[in-house]
């Protein structure tokens, strides 16, 4: 595992497959009339069936290496992607696991409980302790210290990835990252970006992105689209991210402000985790026109916002929109509802 420490910037590890592709998706474009959709595969990061928190993974255990831990322990839902991706960067950096799943959705089914990234925190060998409380952060990051104790106590080292947010904004550096990268292959291909869209559910990609772009001199909007919160909410969450990791990361307050941060709620649904028909029909579109496999907690409702948002008159025809590819998609398989049978 090669250790990085550049003198201004938090030490990062190599965890993640990049730079990702960024592609044209013209069979989706044509599908709904315009404008030029593209897509920026973050899926394609590898780490344990990829996703966006291989990026920002980079910087909590480069944190953990320095500090010299031998287990990591983090909290999420029970389907959650960066769960699963900390169990397989702990592992790359020779580190025991210890997750905490989260009742965060209306789930307890075989399928949600057992199937999809719950089956590769197993394989992966992750210590499983479990939390009820899936909408109290800080009470689900005080429980995750009190095992930190515990392990303390036996002689351990753990690193605790917070969820809560009085916590450092350190995962949102790989996004400043991403920002960058996608702003170099944007030259590379000759393009200029109209907009982003992108999930927001912690903010980090979100933040991080927007502060990454801002410092290569992209000026796109990013339009983050809610998963977890309603937009005043989470318009306010980025505002205070964002702030953070500028200052983390040495760039000047003034690269981006409030007025640059976007939060649409329209597509949100019932809440977290939940399926809506405006989700499955982005699951179906993505995958039969660009054989694109999305996920059904963030990425499908990200997908079903763009279209909203094409449909809606958003954008005109000859813009070009990048899609952010986030993940996630070995939650589709934890999602009983989503089972098809062969018809016979
Ligand atoms: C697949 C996927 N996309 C997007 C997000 C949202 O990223 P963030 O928490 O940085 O807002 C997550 C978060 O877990 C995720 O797993």
């Amino acid at each position: 595992m090669s250790h990085e420490q550049s003198s201004d910037l938090p030490p990062r590890v190599r965890l993640a497959h990049s730079p990702t592709p960024l592609e044209a998706m013209p069979n989706l474009s044509a599908r709904l009339g315009g404008p030029n959709l593209f897509v920026k595969r973050d899926d394609c990061t590898g780490l344990a069936m990829g996703g966006n928190k291989a990026r920002q993974l980079e910087y909590y255990l480069g944190q953990a290496v320095t500090q010299d831990a031998d287990t990591v322990l983090i909290t999420g839902a029970v389907q959650s992607n960066f769960v699963r991706q900390a169990a397989a960067a702990a592992r790359k950096c020779a580190m025991d696991i210890h997750i905490q799943l989260e009742d965060r959705v209306p789930h307890n089914d075989a399928t949600y409980m057992g199937s999809g990234n719950v089956l590769l925190d197993h394989l992966l060998g992750a210590t499983i302790h479990t939390f009820p409380e899936g909408e109290n952060e800080a009470a689900a990051d005080a429980n995750l210290e009190a095992i930190a104790d515990t392990l303390r106590a036996e002689g351990r080292r753990p690193y605790v990835i917070h969820l809560g947010i009085d916590h450092p904004p350190l995962g949102a550096l790989g996004y400043i990252d991403a920002g960058r990268e996608i702003a170099q292959q944007a030259r590379t291909m000759d393009i200029a970006f109209d907009a982003v869209v992108v999930a927001t559910g912690s903010g980090l990609t979100h933040a991080g992105l927007l502060a990454g772009l801002r410092a290569a001199g992209e000026r796109a909007p990013v339009y983050g689209i809610c998963v977890r919160r309603d937009a005043v909410q989470q318009k306010a969450r980025i505002e205070r991210r964002l702030g953070e990791v500028l200052e983390l990361a040495g760039l000047p307050q003034d690269s981006a402000n409030a007025a640059d941060v976007h939060a649409e709620d329209t597509w949100l649904g019932p809440g977290y985790g939940r399926l809506t028909d405006e989700i499955r029909e982005a699951l179906d579109l993505a995958a039969s026109t660009e054989a694109l496999i999305l996920d059904p907690v963030y990425t499908g409702k990200v997908m079903a916002g763009l279209i909203g948002m094409i449909r809606r008159n958003d954008f005109k025809k000859s813009d070009n929109v990048l899609f952010v590819h986030t993940g996630g998609s070995p939650a589709l398989f934890g999602y009983e509802e989503l089972n098809t049978a062969i018809p016979r």
